[in-house]
């Protein structure tokens, strides 16, 4: 492409050229797309209904705020001051020995892609058969039949197929314009669905559980820990996505504005979700069946909820599976954006050819949780619950106490003044309150990876 005829592309800190965004809606709904996702629905619902309903929601929303968004800005702060993809944007900022947490980051965009899209595949599969055919009776047998034999093989590889085409499109003609579109259009199904549970006899004991907070539960560090750990999955925080989405960025950006706007956005659609979600598993009397906290619980308890509702619960099914579809691309998509943006700065690979490499690898990979919700699981325990954290941790400690000059930048740079003292708040809450809370989140997690590895076998 040539750089003095094309507006979008700019140049990196290495000078290198360096595409950006189209707009700051466009940046903005790539990042919401990249944080609202599966997470949103399928995993906050089951740790939602496992850790005791509302007071885990209550604990969840102090998170997000509280660590999630100075985490974020802080991923911002280093993507968008490097302009470098987050190998080189660590090497930059903290020197070579901070390269390592650049690779983790690639590994954690790996292991997570591999897996998501085969719960994506799942939930594609969902979405056709609900304009089929009627959901079988028995959810649980059904269930099966969807994660098991060769079809979540050829889901998952075709819902890969469709992520790297995107990403092949690049940052604004493929990332940004699909978000821009498929944003608004699973807000409105969310909302829609949400009003619509409303109408449900017997919704009442859903909102009770999920609304009515018991505090029993949050005395355990086991909540602290799967409620930290949901925050950073959800908000697509501590493997550098933040980062190198911020790194597509213009320096005239107000990022804690911006990390507010997308933490707000992502909670939003968590919460409405579950008012699909627990009234309508509530009202079916099948509330035991998300609660397992197996993986696959939602994929059971909502087309089991579907299947008894007849033609309604088809359309409902076909609305719910599609906006989870749309929340799935969007952050598979950026998932693909790390390990693709890394590869063409570190190689000096272009893009289309390292999207097609990168992706074939991880569809390859995929094909391992394809075939075993063990190994689903276990992936899910060791990226999501210890790859984020750690990640995490390292970002707290680099940004929080690196050189007092680049944290301020990293920081400050481009925000109103208006918001300077929540800044320093946050600020703070990086550098002291962060880096202990997840080191106790790791405490729990480490060995519930182990556990899960181990449990892979048998
Ligand atoms: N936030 C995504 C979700 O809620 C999952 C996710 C975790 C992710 N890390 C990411 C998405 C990095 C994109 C990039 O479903």
């Amino acid at each position: 492409m040539n750089q003095h005829t094309t507006a979008n592309i700019d140049t990196d800190t290495a000078g290198a050229p360096r595409e950006v965004w189209g707009s700051r809606l466009g940046f903005l709904l790539a990042a919401v797309g990249s944080a609202v996702g599966l997470g949103n629905m399928w995993r906050f619902s089951y740790a939602t209904a496992e850790h005791g309903g509302a007071a885990f929601v209550l604990f969840y929303v102090f998170l997000t705020f509280m660590v999630g968004v100075p985490v974020m800005i802080a991923e911002f702060g280093l993507g968008r001051a490097t302009r470098l993809s987050p190998i080189g944007a660590l090497r930059k900022a903290g020197g070579s020995a901070w390269v390592p947490l650049g690779y983790l980051f690639v590994a954690a965009g790996f292991l997570i892609l591999a897996y998501y899209a085969v719960i994506a595949g799942w939930v594609t599969r969902y979405a056709f058969d609900a304009v089929m055919s009627p959901f079988p009776p028995d959810a649980g047998v059904y269930f099966g039949e969807v994660t098991s034999g060769i079809t979540p093989v050829l889901y998952h590889l075709g819902f890969m197929a469709l992520t790297i085409l995107i990403v092949a499109g690049g940052v604004k003609k493929g990332i940004e314009r699909v978000s821009t579109v498929m944003m608004p259009v699973l807000g409105i199904i969310l909302v829609g669905l949400a009003v619509w549970a409303t109408t449900l006899t017997g919704a009442g004991e859903g909102y009770s559980f999920y609304l009515t907070p018991s505090f029993e539960e949050l005395l355990s560090l086991d909540t602290v820990a799967a409620a930290t750990s949901q925050a950073f999955f959800s908000l697509s925080l501590g493997m550098g996505a933040m980062l190198t989405f911020a790194s597509y960025l213009l320096r005239d950006t107000d990022l804690p504005r911006e990390s507010t706007i997308i933490a707000l956005s992502d909670f939003s659609v968590a919460f409405i979700a579950g008012l699909v979600v627990f009234p309508v598993v509530f009202a079916l009397g099948l509330q035991n069946a998300v609660s397992e906290s197996t993986v696959g619980a939602l994929f059971i308890s909502l087309p089991g909820a579907f299947q008894a509702m007849g033609a309604t619960g088809r359309a409902v099914g076909l609305l719910f599976f599609g906006a989870l579809f749309i929340g799935a691309i969007t952050s598979a998509i950026a998932l693909l954006e790390v390990v693709v943006s890394s590869v063409i700065d570190e190689w000096k690979m272009d893009r289309r050819k390292a999207s097609i490499a990168m992706g074939i690898i991880i569809a390859l990979l995929g094909i391992l949780p394809a075939s075993d919700i063990n190994i689903l699981g276990a992936m899910d325990a060791v990226a999501s619950e210890v790859f984020l954290p750690l990640g995490g941790l390292f970002l707290a400690l680099l940004v929080g106490w690196g050189p007092p000059s680049r944290r301020l930048e990293i920081f400050i740079e481009g925000s109103s003044p208006a918001i300077r003292p929540l800044m320093n708040g946050w600020l703070w809450t990086l550098r002291i309150a962060v880096p202990p809370l997840l080191v106790i989140v790791l405490s729990r997690t480490i060995p519930a990876g182990i556990g899960a590895i181990r449990a892979i076998g048998g």
